[in-house]
């Protein structure tokens, strides 16, 4: 199977590709992607000599640049990670979101249609429910009410894509996963930013009361979840991606300091994220009754890797670090004291 992997060098999307060619899942690959500041070649470097892996620096919100390489490539399959994922940056910045998050899936569902390319998989997120009151878990049928700028471009954009199965017959199937979690991820969101700091003895910025609860998903089992979709998921269904494994923030900061041997004064109560949503919550059951898919990695052991990850990469982590992160760094945590 030939596959168009969009956003493949950002952090969920590479590690698909790098298990795509590391377990001869597919013939060949082809990335695409703009190489924002999250996207980065060093991602995929683990796999760069591969004769089966293309590389194709493009914006999926340019129309021509869609459609010449779906007629040169002749994919089986799109799988479509491309997007802005940081809420944080969607709430001070939420152009570019909603640009890249819904008109650039418009831009790749069009083309699909014209090139009646055979397989589309729409990667989402559990974030499309909003917050979830105790003790429900959200099924695929759960009401969309999403809270801040990026939810709500994930979930216009599942809607999109659902509607070109219902119009147009195109084959889409969404994926809607939790908080993931694992190597590669760029230090914005809970857990890498958590463990960078902890490495270099700088504070934890819990925001709010650190209560909010999360499921955690090792991004490796996102990936099999992916693979399993594409193999056995129905068109035009939904399918949720949760790691059965829900937790406080303030839980997964207190293991992170733990694991990294790094005291809890690091700890750091600051001002909340406007909307913030309280929890999140799904079930698995459709995805592991249909396809038999189901999370393999514990927390324990997966953020035990990724924390070894991180030591190991300070490389990595100082080339994603410099330039624009702390430009954003100062926007995001200096206002909040
Ligand atoms: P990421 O921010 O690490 O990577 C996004 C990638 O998309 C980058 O390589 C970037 O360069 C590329 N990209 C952004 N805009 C683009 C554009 N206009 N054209 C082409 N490429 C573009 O994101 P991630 O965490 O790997 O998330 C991947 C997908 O999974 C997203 O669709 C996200 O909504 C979804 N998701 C993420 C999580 C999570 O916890 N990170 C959970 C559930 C779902
Ligand atoms: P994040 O990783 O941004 O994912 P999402 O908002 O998409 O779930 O945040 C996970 C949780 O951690 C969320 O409740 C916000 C919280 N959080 C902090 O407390 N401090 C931080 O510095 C960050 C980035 C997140």
């Amino acid at each position: 199977m030939k596959l168009l992997v969009t956003g493949g060098a950002g952090f969920i999307g590479s590690c698909f590709v790098r298990m795509a060619l590391r377990e001869n899942r597919a013939a060949k690959v082809v990335v695409y992607d703009k190489l924002t500041y999250a996207g980065n070649l060093e991602n995929l470097q683990p796999v760069a000599r591969r004769p089966e892996l293309r590389f194709i620096q493009a914006d999926i919100c340019d129309g021509d640049a869609v459609e010449t390489t779906l007629r040169d490539e002749s994919p089986d399959a799109i799988v479509h990670f491309a997007a802005e994922s940081h809420v944080d940056r969607s709430i001070h910045s939420p152009a570019p979101v909603i640009e890249t998050n819904f008109n650039g899936t418009f831009t790749l569902l069009e083309a699909a249609r014209r090139f009646g390319i055979k397989r589309f998989l729409h990667v989402s997120t559990d974030e499309v429910y909003g917050s979830i009151e105790e003790p429900l878990d959200a099924d695929e049928n759960y009401p969309l009410r999403a809270s801040s700028p990026y939810s709500a471009s994930k979930a216009g954009s599942d809607l999109l894509a659902l509607s070109y199965f219902t119009t147009y017959k195109l084959n889409v199937t969404v994926t809607r996963a939790s908080n993931n979690y694992g190597p590669y991820q760029f230090p914005e969101k809970l857990i890498p930013l958590m463990i960078s700091n902890a490495l270099e003895d700088k504070p934890l910025p819990i925001y709010g009361d650190g209560l909010q609860i999360r499921d955690w998903l090792y991004v490796e089992d996102h990936c099999r979840a992916i693979f399993a979709t594409l193999e056995k998921g129905r068109p035009g269904q939904v399918y949720n991606v949760g790691g059965n494994c829900s937790l406080p923030n303030i839980d997964v900061v207190r293991r992170i300091l733990q694991a990294a041997g790094k005291p809890e004064s690091l700890m750091t109560f600051v001002t909340d994220r406007p909307g913030h949503d309280r929890r999140y919550a799904l079930t698995n059951e459709k995805l592991t009754y249909e396809t038999g898919w189901h999370p393999e990695v514990g927390f324990d052991e997966g953020l035990a890797e990724t924390i070894q990850w991180y030591r190991e990469n300070r490389e990595w982590v100082a080339h994603v670090k410099s330039g624009e992160y702390q430009r954003f760094y100062d926007l995001n945590y200096k206002s909040r004291g």
